[in-house]
């Protein structure tokens, strides 16, 4: 099964995308297809969608499209539910120890990585940022 991840502006910015990449590959997933993106605020836009009513919108989109991310499809069993834990709590205060969070966010904001939430949404962000490429 494939679920889609972003390793954040602010965590590419301080120079941890190698660190977090080997959390996920230590973890057990495999790299499917990866690319480097700086994204345009539309395409920030376009990708959280769903969050277009939130209060955090126009910030949120701003940060994403402030610098390189990392945008990756990811492989494993039940990959989706084991990123996510993986991840931590979106808010780095709640993020249990060790997560990727924990270990590298800043802010509730400045969280440092993405992981799709559910089938629907890996579908959907997969086709974003890899069209062409399988989705497993
Ligand atoms: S989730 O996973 O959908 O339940 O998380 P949620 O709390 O709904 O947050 C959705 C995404 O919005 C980001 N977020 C915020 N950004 C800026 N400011 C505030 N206050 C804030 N709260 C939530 C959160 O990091 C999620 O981004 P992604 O990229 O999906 O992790």
């Amino acid at each position: 099964m494939r679920t889609f991840s972003i390793v954040k502006p602010d965590a590419v910015a301080a120079g941890n995308t190698g660190a977090i990449l080997q959390s996920l590959e230590a973890a057990g997933f495999r790299l499917v297809a990866l690319r480097l993106v700086r994204m345009t605020k539309a395409e920030a836009e376009g990708f959280y969608g769903v969050h277009r009513e939130r209060p955090f919108f126009s910030s949120l989109t701003d940060f994403m499209s402030s610098g390189p991310a990392v945008v990756v499809a990811l492989e494993r069993d039940d990959a989706i539910r084991e990123l996510r834990r993986l991840m931590g709590a979106t808010n780095p205060a709640d993020a249990a120890p060790g997560t990727v969070r924990a270990r590298f966010a800043s802010s509730i904001e400045r969280n440092a990585i993405h992981g799709s939430d559910s089938p629907e949404s890996a579908a959907f962000e997969l086709g974003y940022f890899f069209p062409g490429v399988e989705l497993g």
